[in-house]
């Protein structure tokens, strides 16, 4: 065999292994779960290395031990709390402490606090952290429809990191050449699983609230604009949810009819109030306070850093899968003080609304 040839193989090789990895495709040897009747292809495809991996990344961290409730109130010792003031002075105590390792495990309470004065909120993480709590209290109570009582604390998105790993801002797309702007899609991004499909879906239906549909119900155009690039951007959609939960379409539709509500399982309605649960994050508490962010906390186009599927679920059908943080921290489950003054009226799909 001459030099040349064996270039030759290594460089098919490498393109061979190359296109693999851009594609995304996964060296096989994979597991088939039945989630549907038989004989309807309902099924959920997992590759036992990729769930292996996401169990050891997912494992919640230890609780600190439960304190008693009663005694003092916070508010009766501290200064200025606008949240937590109804909390006995431990339970306030041990969440101050939960909270810093669940966002800022290396520089401490002064991530959040001037030294001399923990009143002080002179900091922005401080500012941010209690629309944090009320975000999250808010989902707990009033989004039970999508948390169930599984439920979230800032662990589910943060997992000991400042800004939770995945979040998105407006896609500016990738550079053109001077005098062309971007067509929108047709360049593979991770956003939409790799696909040439439009790059960011996430903006018009997970902070806008554009309709997620495909299906006109009239036969003939009626003024609906349900058009294939509204198709597009669907399936862009769906390509982010189906990959934020590690799952396949299948999970939520059966693949007879993506439309019909009657034949999808139940997954799909659990992520129809996800839909309107994320948009209600982006808008009523990230949104409001961009303002006091830094630029570092901000996209290329200005906005902040939100929510998306991804930021909870991180791959995995339930987030950490399924663990239960919040019965640890009932802190947490409950609007209190200022949260519940701001956003009086139940979501749409709580307990409350019904
Ligand atoms: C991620 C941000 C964050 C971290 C980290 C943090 N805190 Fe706080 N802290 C807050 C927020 C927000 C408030 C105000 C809560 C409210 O308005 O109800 C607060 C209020 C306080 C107050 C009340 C001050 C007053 O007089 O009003 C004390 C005391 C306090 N924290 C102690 C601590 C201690 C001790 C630590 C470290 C173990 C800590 N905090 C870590 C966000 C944080
Ligand atoms: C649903 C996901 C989610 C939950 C739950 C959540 N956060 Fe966040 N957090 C975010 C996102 C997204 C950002 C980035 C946007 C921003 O800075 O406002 C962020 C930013 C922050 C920041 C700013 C950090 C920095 O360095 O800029 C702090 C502090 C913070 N969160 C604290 C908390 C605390 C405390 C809790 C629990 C009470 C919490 N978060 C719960 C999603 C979440
Ligand atoms: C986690 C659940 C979930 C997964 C996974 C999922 N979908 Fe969806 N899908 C939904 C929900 C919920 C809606 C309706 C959204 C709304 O009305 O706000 C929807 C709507 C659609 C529609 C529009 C139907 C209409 O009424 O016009 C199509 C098409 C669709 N999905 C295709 C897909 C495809 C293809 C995949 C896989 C790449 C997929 N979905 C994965 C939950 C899911
Ligand atoms: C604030 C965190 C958070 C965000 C953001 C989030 N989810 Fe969830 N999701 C949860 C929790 C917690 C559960 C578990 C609920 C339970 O145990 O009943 C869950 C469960 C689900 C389930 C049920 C899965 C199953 O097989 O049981 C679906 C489907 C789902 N989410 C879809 C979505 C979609 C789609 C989005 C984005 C539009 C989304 N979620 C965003 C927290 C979140």
């Amino acid at each position: 065999m001459n030099l040349f040839t064996l270039k030759g193989r290594s460089l098919i090789v490498t393109i061979v292994l190359g296109a693999v990895f851009v594609a995304g495709c996964e060296r096989p040897g994979h597991d088939t779960v039945q989630r549907g009747y038989r004989g309807l292809a309902m099924e959920g495809v997992y590759n036992p290395r990729i769930v292996d991996r996401k169990l050891q990344a997912n494992i919640p961290p230890e609780p600190t031990p439960p304190v008693p409730s009663d005694g003092p109130k916070a508010s009766q010792v501290y200064k200025n709390l606008q949240i937590l003031g109804d909390l006995s002075v431990g339970e306030f105590t041990r969440l101050m402490v939960a909270m810093t390792s669940w966002v800022a495990p290396e520089e401490g309470c002064n991530y959040c606090h001037v030294p001399a004065d923990f009143a002080d909120d002179s900091l922005y993480t401080k500012q941010i952290s209690r629309v944090m709590l009320a975000m999250t209290q808010r989902a707990n109570e009033d989004w039970q429809a999508h948390v169930g009582d599984t439920g979230v604390t800032c662990y589910t998105c943060h997992r000991g990191k400042h800004v939770p790993e995945y979040t998105f801002t407006k896609d500016a797309g990738p550079a053109m050449v001077a005098g062309l702007a971007p067509t929108g899609q047709n360049t593979r991004s991770p956003t939409v699983g790799y696909t040439s499909l439009p790059y960011d879906p996430l903006t018009p239906f997970l902070d806008e609230a554009n309709d997620i549909r495909i299906i006109p119900l009239t036969a003939l155009p009626q003024g609906n604009r349900k058009s294939l690039k509204q198709t597009e951007r669907t399936y862009a959609l769906m390509m982010h949810i189906s990959d934020s939960l590690g799952v396949n379409c299948t999970h939520c539709h059966n693949s007879r009819s993506f439309f019909a509500w009657d034949q999808s399982p139940p997954e799909r309605t659990k992520a129809w109030h996800a839909i309107r649960m994320v948009r209600e994050m982006n808008n009523q508490f990230i949104e409001p306070v961009a303002g006091i962010l830094p630029d570092t906390r901000k996209g290329p186009l200005g906005d902040p850093l939100k929510v998306s599927c991804k930021t909870c679920h991180q791959g995995v059908y339930r987030p950490l899968f399924g663990a239960n943080m919040l019965k640890d921290y009932p802190n947490l489950a409950k609007r209190s003080g200022a949260a519940k003054a701001e956003t009086g009226e139940a979501a749409p799909g709580s307990a409350a609304a019904e």
